[in-house]
């Protein structure tokens, strides 16, 4: 059991540490960081997620809220609820959960965020300021997995650091968050010609491809360090993007599915919502 990296134990500490610091900053400002979550739409899983953050903000002394809309709003009314929430002082970070529906300019509403209340890091401000490697709000999934690098002080410089995925919000900040580390970083994706031979040169794999147990051991180094970010339902359970049975004796490391990287993300919502509000009180 060596091998697993418990991002649900880490997780367990870093709200508890979460949970602290809230309380010192209320008693210092006066205020309670306050996160607002913007749902579209009845998709489960979202509502699931959605849910889940609410809970694991509460638990921590955040103050959360969850404005839910109609699969139908149009554009128009989700910008002026972000105004809203921008010019709204008790207001300290606001995530829209995504996906939103399709007549929506996702990349136009994302960035009507205010930077400052951008807890996912998903607007282009923060985006250019991770990938020049300054400081910047950096999506939650990503950070998490930095975490779990740290905790288990696993060294990334000069390590292959090969990621499966180019989405917005893991591959490609998890790409420019392993350079930053000094890895040399290769990303994969589906287009990508004989991915196993990228693969197995990887010293640590990073999969986010959603789905389930697309990676066996035919695609890894022995002794890798594995990543697993996907989770699919299959039958009402949980399997990552990596088939654990098959890699298990040749891996160094592997996150487990469920308890990796899933809690890690909640816990970095958390932090970054105090982020969020230490910068606008400092500001
Ligand atoms: N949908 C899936 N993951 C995420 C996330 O990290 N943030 C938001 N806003 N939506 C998501």
């Amino acid at each position: 059991m060596e091998k697993i990296l418990d991002g649900k134990a880490l997780s367990k500490k870093i709200k508890n540490e979460v949970k602290i610091e809230t309380s010192e900053l209320i008693e210092k400002y006066g205020k309670t960081p306050h996160l607002v979550v913007i749902l579209i739409g009845n998709d489960p899983a979202s509502e699931t997620y959605v849910k889940s953050k609410e809970r694991s903000s509460k638990k921590a002394g955040i103050k959360s809220t969850i404005i839910k809309k109609d699969h139908s709003i149009s554009e128009k009314e989700l910008i002026a609820i972000i105004e809203d929430l921008n010019h709204d002082e008790d207001v300290h970070g606001i995530l829209l959960q995504l996906p939103i529906p399709k007549h929506i300019d996702s990349e136009k509403v994302i960035n009507m965020i205010d930077p400052l209340k951008d807890v996912d890091g998903f607007s282009n401000h923060h985006v250019a300021r991770l990938n020049k490697g300054l400081d910047a709000l950096v999506p939650c999934t990503p950070l998490g997995i930095m975490e779990i690098f740290n905790e288990y002080n696993i060294d990334l410089e000069g390590k292959h650091a090969v990621v499966i995925g180019r989405s917005q919000i893991v591959g490609k900040p998890m790409a420019s968050l392993l350079l930053k580390a000094n890895a040399t970083v290769t990303i994969t994706h589906s287009r990508t010609k004989d991915m196993k031979a990228i693969t197995k040169q990887a010293d640590i794999l990073v999969v986010a491809i959603g789905k389930a147990k697309m990676i066996d051991e035919s695609y890894i180094k022995k002794d890798a360090i594995l990543i697993d970010v996907g989770i699919s339902r299959i039958d009402g359970k949980l399997y990552g993007d990596i088939d654990f049975d098959s890699v298990k004796d040749k891996a160094s490391y592997i996150t487990p599915v469920p308890g990796g990287v899933g809690p890690m993300t909640i816990a970095m919502l958390l932090k970054n919502t105090l982020t969020c509000f230490k910068n606008i009180m400092n500001k």
